[in-house]
């Protein structure tokens, strides 16, 4: 369908007439680096929740799986603080970039929206309820509450952005606001689900790659001291990310078939597709590794992150030319009635210069000083004979004073401008 016809059904708010603090297109760079930083460390406490949850679980029959479970804990907390930080920086650039659309989609799913706030501070508190009492509840019905505890927070950590995505999501087609009723109608749209699957992956992934770099680190495996060499542990993580990593090419096909062709341009294929080739790259590069001798493990990392990068900031790219596309005729649309807008309010002032005959005059004026100000009596004031005599010669002083009152004595009400 042509986009223009259906946005016609939409409706279109106007812009507010306020010039950007930035240039738009910086704001725009701004918003993709801040976001893949942000979704970095996202990535990582929700990867490493859910890591956590099984190496604990595994834990139950070895022992060196639960130490490394903790191990792997203690990154978490750190990591879901910097992800809330971060977060700050592409909230206020896509409410700059995409004001309508981005307050649209957080007003129709409200409820959800505001959940976030009691479902972050809950997963928070439990994550370190979890990491501290991991030596005091660590056997029998205890160790299972503790385990427990672990898989609540885990689902509050993966349920934070099924809702963030489910808003962003929202905010690219202005052509569904109008069917949409809360949070669960949003899901309705859909690539939704698609999109969701590819993120988790993605957090698994980046996991897996960022603790075959932790645990690689001769201080950390020592301190963790469960029998498993820094070869071990990182040929496991790199087992992980190649899982992950391979998992995408189910999932990211599935989200590019699904997603509203409102935004699917040439140009998202020229982005996406060799990003998707250096991707199978990369899993064979972790498949090999996950293999690889204790010697051949030495190398190649640095190489792995950047190689990763790369492919991350391609889809990033991608993503951001997805929603470009999506929103361009609704932008469009947004100037035109802005401007349509504008036109017609200065016409208007035009027609109808500010008369003066609609100024009070001085009687007007000073009915409403005369609640507080008698000729004779006080009232809450003092009264009008006394203003007078400390005023004689000096009636701009009135008017001074009158605009801008100050304060002489203590009194119930002082005397408004
Ligand atoms: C809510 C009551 C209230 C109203 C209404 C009010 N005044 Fe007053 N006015 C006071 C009070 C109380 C003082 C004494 C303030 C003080 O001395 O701290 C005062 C003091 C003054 C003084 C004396 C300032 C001085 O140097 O001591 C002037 C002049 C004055 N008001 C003018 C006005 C004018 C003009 C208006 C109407 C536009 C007005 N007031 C309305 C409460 C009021």
């Amino acid at each position: 369908m042509n986009p223009i016809t259906l946005l016609a059904e939409v409706p279109v708010p106007r812009d507010l007439p306020l010039s950007l603090p930035l240039p738009e297109g910086l704001l725009k760079a701004l918003l993709v680096l801040f976001f893949l930083v942000h979704i970095l460390f996202v990535n990582l406490t929700v990867g490493g929740s859910l890591l956590v949850a099984a190496f604990e679980f595994l834990g139950f029959k070895s022992k060196k799986y639960d130490a490394l479970a903790l191990e792997l804990a203690k990154t978490v907390t750190v990591n879901k603080s910097l992800a809330v930080v971060m977060g700050i920086g592409p909230l206020l650039c896509i409410n700059l970039v995409y004001t309508s659309q981005w307050y649209s989609a957080n007003a129709l799913t409200g409820h959800a929206w505001l959940i976030i706030i009691p479902l972050i501070t809950a997963a928070f508190l439990l994550a370190y309820l979890h990491k501290y009492t991991w030596h005091r509840w660590d056997s029998g019905n205890a160790k299972k509450l503790h385990w427990a505890i672990v898989i609540i927070s885990t689902v509050m950590f993966l349920a934070i952005p099924f809702v963030f995505l489910a808003n962003v999501n929202l905010m690219l087609f202005p052509s569904e606001w109008e069917k949409v009723k809360g949070f669960f109608s949003s899901l309705k749209i859909g690539n939704v689900l698609p999109r969701y699957l590819h993120f988790l992956l993605a957090s698994i992934a980046l996991t897996g790659l960022a603790g075959a770099g932790w645990f690689w680190r001769e201080n950390v495996v020592k301190h963790l001291d469960n029998g498993m060499t820094r070869e071990e542990l990182r040929r496991l993580f790199y087992r992980i990310a190649a899982w992950a990593t391979g998992a995408q090419f189910i999932a990211g096909p599935l989200l590019l078939f699904t997603l509203p062709s409102i935004g699917v341009t040439p140009l998202l294929y020229k982005i996406i597709l060799p990003s998707a080739a250096l991707g199978l790259v990369l899993l064979l590069v972790l498949l090999r590794k996950s293999k690889a001798t204790d010697h051949s493990l030495r190398h190649g990392y640095v190489a792995i992150l950047v190689f990763f990068s790369i492919v991350v900031l391609g889809m990033g790219s991608g993503r951001h030319a997805y929603r470009e596309a999506a929103l361009a005729s609704h932008q469009q649309q947004i100037k035109a009635r802005s401007e349509t807008y504008q036109s017609a309010l200065l016409a208007w002032n035009e027609a109808n210069p500010p008369s003066e005959e609609a100024e009070e005059t001085p009687e007007q004026l000073f009915a409403s000083c005369a609640a507080c100000h008698a000729p004779d009596t006080r009232l809450v004031g003092p009264p009008l004979r006394e203003i007078v005599t400390l005023y004689a010669g000096n009636p701009d002083g009135i008017v001074a004073w009158s605009m801008a009152p100050g304060k002489n004595a203590p009194t119930t009400r002082p005397c408004p401008p």
